[in-house]
């Protein structure tokens, strides 16, 4: 996830872009860039580029807060990166050969490696690592005389999610740009008029705004907007007014970063697993291991903090049914010092959204001084963990504001997913039709959790409730039972309740003993095997007393003959269905905090990272 505006007016574009950019790091904070079209000192036409990596301040020291870059007309961008470390030859903007063309670019181009491999066999250098130099390229290619063509063509050629901002040199005082399932707006005020990835870009200057539908292309200039659809025909679009002020606007009118974050995991999980299946198989070049690479792999060992564990926890469910591989899971912590027993041909594995957590990457360097082979699945792309191991799985979730983690847990668990089928394949359990029927039904994961999201009202509902609980038990057995546990730690995170989760089967060896009159446990029942025996166990608990919440799949009915109150989510493969228990417990613990009035993004004593032992 990154950040683009880009201005089109009657000032100095440089500060009003860098204004703009300062509302959207919330997006992405890793590098920042700016273009900006002028004339040079011969006459000429010339786009002015500058960029620098770290915080957007490092940018306005760099240019005088914007003053040192002359002209009207730019484009800005704040990178989150995902292809290609955080540096200044990775930021935003591109440019193909002469700064014919300058392009700012959220989202993923999917099909960018094919396409870089074509564009250098034309003759095309690469400078950057990035996906998004690709594009540049393309409209360098295509570009004749009009923009809006050679804009349409690199439509037809790019696959994966984008906005871009787009400038070209013969074009002085023009912004073009377009988009395909990543955001961008337009905005028209008296100075000028806008694009940008959110509103709070241009807040300050206009509410007047038009959110570009899919697949629309915009042209813009100081005094005139036009759109067109992707045959090159000009059509209308509506403006709209908007009457939020600047913090809900940062939040895209959500009340929390939590719930935006929780909304964002379909789109999250797409990201994630889209570019790495190909006609029906996992592909995971990134790693660096073909097959038989992978075959070598004898045991797993898995280590990480938080709900990253609980990742791993149901990561050793997955992958020793998928691919009969034994993996042990440790917390981090605990790994470092156990002076763990490891052997040869053992893959560690280090799960961590930031990338950074002490903890995890101490794990991953005990494993690294063994001689072990390791993998990281990290969120932020440069970061210590992912420049240490020896091979990186980036998740694509974007930036995750709020403490309590939500889309980054949903992207590592597709991340394992995506693993445990590769695994599985390589050591010749997971055949061409069950490859093809399980990416399927990874493909169809995001639309389930949006229908678990369409019915947020019940769960809100029930959640306020139980919102002056003292303590709330949750229970489950195998993939369940790690369900269960980041249920838990989400819930005691933000609401302060004392909670716990248990693998039912152990309630009668002591925990029974602390269930009384409405206490609150939460069963959860995905897997078919072991249904009959957690309804058994929620049975017990009922008859001494508390209220039973059921979380099951659709099709589960008889969960009604115990539950106090049910919960459904679509029915899926159930080596996946902890990508859908885990949207109503998030939500269960959101709305038990929000009756609580409690900061849900920013929790007391939790920081979001956590750098120190
Ligand atoms: C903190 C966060 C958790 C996170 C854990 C591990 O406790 O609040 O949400 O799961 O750290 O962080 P990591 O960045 O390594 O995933």
């Amino acid at each position: 996830m990154c950040g683009i505006v880009g201005f089109a007016g009657y000032q100095q574009a440089a500060p009003v872009l860098l204004e703009g950019l300062e509302k959207l790091e919330y997006r992405g904070y890793d590098s920042a860039g700016i273009a900006v079209s002028g004339v040079n000192g011969d006459g000429e036409p010339s786009i002015e580029i500058v960029k620098a990596k770290g915080r957007l301040k490092v940018l306005r020291e760099m240019t005088d807060d914007g003053r040192s870059v002359p002209g009207c007309c730019g484009i800005g961008h704040t990178r989150w990166a995902t292809h290609g470390e955080p540096s200044v030859v990775n930021s935003h903007p591109h440019y193909a050969k002469n700064k014919r063309v300058a392009v700012v670019h959220n989202g993923i181009i999917e099909n960018y490696q094919t396409l870089r491999e074509k564009l250098i066999r034309e003759g095309y250098s690469f400078v950057s690592s990035t996906d998004t130099e690709t594009a540049a390229h393309l409209l360098d290619k295509y570009y004749e005389k009009d923009p809006i063509e050679a804009i349409s063509r690199l439509m037809f050629h790019i696959r994966g999610s984008y906005a871009l901002g787009i400038l070209f040199l013969d074009r002085p005082g023009e912004i073009y740009a377009v988009r395909k399932d990543s955001p961008l707006i337009v905005g028209r005020s008296e100075q000028g008029n806008f694009i940008a990835s959110d509103v709070p870009a241009i807040l300050k200057y206009t509410r007047d705004v038009c959110f570009l539908p899919n697949l629309e292309i915009v042209r813009l200039s100081a005094d005139a907007i036009r759109f067109y659809n992707v045959d090159r025909e000009e059509i209308q679009e509506r403006f709209t007014q908007i009457d939020w002020d600047t913090e809900a606007a940062e939040k895209g009118g959500f009340a929390h970063f939590m719930l935006k974050e929780i909304y964002e995991q379909p789109k999250a999980v797409r990201d994630t697993v889209n570019p790495r299946i190909r006609d029906g198989h996992v592909v995971l070049e990134e790693l660096g291991w073909d097959d038989a690479e992978l075959a070598k792999i004898r045991r797993l060992q898995m280590a990480a903090c938080g709900s990253a564990y609980h990742v791993c926890m149901t990561a050793r469910y997955m992958i020793e049914q998928t691919a009969r591989i034994p993996v042990d899971v440790d917390l981090a912590s605990e790994f470092r010092y156990r002076d763990p027993l490891l052997e040869k041909d053992t893959l560690v594995v280090v799960i961590s959204q930031s990338g950074e957590t002490a903890d995890s990457l101490a794990a991953l360097r005990e494993a690294k001084s063994r001689g072990l082979k390791t993998l990281a699945i990290v969120n932020v792309v440069g970061s210590s963990i992912a420049r240490e191991a020896d091979s990186v799985f980036y998740t694509w979730a974007g930036p995750e504001i709020s403490v309590a983690t939500t889309k980054a847990y949903s992207t590592q668990l597709a991340a394992v997913y995506l693993l445990a089928i590769a695994l599985g394949r390589a050591r010749g359990l997971v055949d061409a039709e069950k490859e093809a029927a399980m990416t399927q039904e990874l493909l169809r994961l995001p639309d389930k959790i949006e229908r678990i999201l369409e019915e947020k009202e019940r769960i809100q509902w029930f959640a306020n409730k139980f919102s002056h609980s003292k303590d709330i038990f949750f229970i489950g057995r195998g993939l369940d039972y790690a369900s269960s546990l980041e249920g838990s730690l989400k819930l005691k995170e933000i609401s302060y309740i004392h909670s716990e989760a248990y693998a039912a089967g152990e309630l009668k060896h002591g925990t029974i003993s602390l269930i009384e009159d409405g206490i609150l446990v939460v069963g959860v029942a995905t897997q078919n095997a072991l249904f009959e025996k957690l309804v058994s166990n929620m049975v017990e608990v009922k008859s001494r007393g508390a209220y039973v919440l059921g979380v099951t799949s659709y099709g589960n009915y008889s969960m009604e003959d115990v539950a106090n109150y049910t919960i459904y989510v679509p029915r899926t493969m159930e080596c996946f269905a902890a990508s859908l228990v885990v949207v109503p417990l998030q939500l269960l613990a959101y709305y038990v905090a929000l009756g609580k009035g409690l900061d849900v993004d920013k929790p007391r004593n939790l920081a979001k990272s956590v750098t120190v032992e």
